[in-house]
């Protein structure tokens, strides 16, 4: 991820969360459209997860940077997500909703090398956590 694109991840994300209670309810939303059969897999609140999700992304963006900060604690994240049942392609729709959530937000603003910058930084995150659930990682 080139330095130009972290700087767009990171005005963005500046842009959007001014609002961030509605930009979670509109992620939850797009995201069990897109993945109704998903909803089944949660024992405790579902909105709490896409705060969750949120958080972790958020933690991202602020340290593109220093990543040896951050993506460590995503791999025993991501090895418990094969415990609950998450499936690859649960990421790849997330990855859809996302995109779909950041692009109601941004409006005309959106472009395609946003989208790309997004795409890349979900990226680093999604295929941590997959990785982990493949190697069936589980945290001491
Ligand atoms: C960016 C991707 C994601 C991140 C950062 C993330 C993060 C988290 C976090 C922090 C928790 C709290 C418990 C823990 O740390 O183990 C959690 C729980 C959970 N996540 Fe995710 N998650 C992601 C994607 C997904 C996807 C795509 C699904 C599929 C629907 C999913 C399903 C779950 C479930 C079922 C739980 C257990 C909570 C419950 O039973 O209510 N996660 N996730």
């Amino acid at each position: 991820m080139i330095d130009a694109q972290k700087k767009l991840v990171q005005n963005s994300w500046l842009e959007v969360s001014a609002d961030k209670d509605q930009f979670i309810a509109t992620l939850y939303d797009n995201f069990f459209e897109l993945s109704p059969r998903s909803r089944f897999l949660f024992k405790r609140d579902l909105k709490l997860h896409t705060r969750n999700i949120v958080a972790k992304i958020e933690s991202v963006i602020k340290d593109l940077n220093a990543l040896d900060r951050v993506m460590p604690e995503l791999i025993p994240t991501g090895g418990r997500h094969k415990d609950y049942g998450v499936t690859h392609d649960e990421f790849e729709l997330f990855h859809v909703a996302l995109l779909n959530t950041l692009k109601q937000f941004i409006g005309e603003g959106y472009t395609e090398e946003l989208e790309e910058a997004w795409s890349i930084m979900y990226r680093l995150i999604s295929s941590t956590m997959c990785s982990a659930m493949r190697i069936n990682f589980t945290p001491t």
